[in-house]
């Protein structure tokens, strides 16, 4: 049993850790909840007991054995150290540290066992690179993957609670009339979409782009993999979808797909177009799974595969994920 903390705890992540944590039987022993000032003195029920929130500080972790951190960049950079010196295992969503080379990025279904390399901190991968991913790997280890071109259809809670509460706002808004106020993204995300997920880079591409190419290579160990994409915010409350074009060294037939996507851990192939049978966000919102649809060969290339990829990411994308590696640890 741990005395376990959660950095982030009323946010839309940290909501989810309490449910999954709970769902799942992890073994707690203490649980703490931490959060902005603005939460403290705030109860949130876990296995029907109401724990308050705390104020997040560099003291909040004496004691704790595993810290998962959800509250942002910026606090992981400031508090993360404070609670490994602690002694807590600490599991960070954020993208502070995923690209350390002495920090793993893990996702269960493909390189749990560089969770034990920790040196105190493991991180938690980008919640679009998480359910790539989870699709890639099993292609690649058939046939090597060589080019991977993604878009993706982001939905608003990926940008926390701000984002789901402004598309909720905007929508209310539109439908009395009234103007809309905008603050949350860069741009009216109400019966709009827009190319823009982080912050533009110097090289024309998004930070968010950039993670999923980035992190990809590092937790599928390939390197000399191409990787490109394009990352869209979508008016969609919560699940991220992804087109997803690859390129492989052998060929693989979409019946071939079809029976490897079967095999794979964490995938669920829904696949039968005629009769509505794709993955849609409404329809994986709250599952845990990784869904794949629109399986087909790309005729524009001779070894050319496309596909479809749907999955809850406040789940898979982030706390599922972080959960399932701190199983791992726990099974030893
Ligand atoms: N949303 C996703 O799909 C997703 C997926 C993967 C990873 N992540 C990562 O998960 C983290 C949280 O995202 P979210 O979507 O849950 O955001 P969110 O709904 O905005 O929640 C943010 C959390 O951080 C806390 N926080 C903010 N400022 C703080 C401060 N100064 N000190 C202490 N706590 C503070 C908030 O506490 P208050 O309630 O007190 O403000 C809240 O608990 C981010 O690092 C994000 O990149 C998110």
């Amino acid at each position: 049993m741990k005395n376990v903390a959660i950095a982030g705890a009323t946010g839309v992540v940290g909501t989810e850790f309490l449910k999954l944590l709970d769902a799942r039987d992890f073994p707690i022993k203490n649980l703490k909840l931490l959060a902005s000032a603005r939460s403290a003195g705030k109860a949130l029920e876990f296995r029907g007991e109401k724990i308050p929130v705390e104020e997040l500080t560099p003291k909040s972790f004496c004691g704790v054995d595993l810290a998962f951190f959800t509250a942002g960049r910026e606090r992981s950079r400031e508090f993360v150290p404070h609670a490994v010196d602690a002694g807590a295992v600490v599991i960070d969503n954020s993208s502070a540290f995923r690209m350390d080379p002495e920090v793993p990025l893990v996702v269960p279904e493909i390189n749990p066992q560089t969770a034990f390399d920790h040196k105190g901190t493991i991180a938690n991968p980008n919640c679009s690179t998480i359910q790539m991913v989870v699709a890639l790997n099993p292609l690649h280890k058939a046939a090597t993957v060589k080019r991977v071109i993604v878009s993706t259809y982001q939905s608003t809670s990926g940008a926390g609670a701000k984002g789901m509460n402004e598309l909720l706002n905007q929508t209310r808004a539109w439908a009395n009339g009234e103007s809309l106020d905008v603050s949350a993204f860069p741009a009216q995300i109400a019966f709009n979409l827009f190319p823009h997920v982080d912050i533009f880079l110097d090289n024309g591409y998004t930070k968010e782009e950039m993670k999923m190419v980035n992190e990809t290579k590092k937790i599928m160990n390939a390197p000399e993999m191409a990787i490109t994409a394009t990352c869209v915010r979508v008016p969609v409350l919560r699940a991220h979808s992804e087109a997803v074009w690859i390129e492989t060294e052998e060929k693989v037939t979409p019946e071939e797909a079809r029976d490897i996507f079967n095999k794979a851990p964490g995938i669920i192939v829904r696949d039968e177009p005629e009769n509505g049978g794709y993955p849609m966000p409404w329809d994986v919102d709250a599952t845990f799974e990784t869904y794949v649809g629109r399986i087909r060969e790309d005729f524009s290339h001779p070894k050319g595969l496309a596909f479809w990829v749907v999955a809850d990411q406040l789940n898979k994308g982030a706390a599922l994920n972080s959960i399932q590696i701190a199983e791992i640890l726990e099974a030893g």
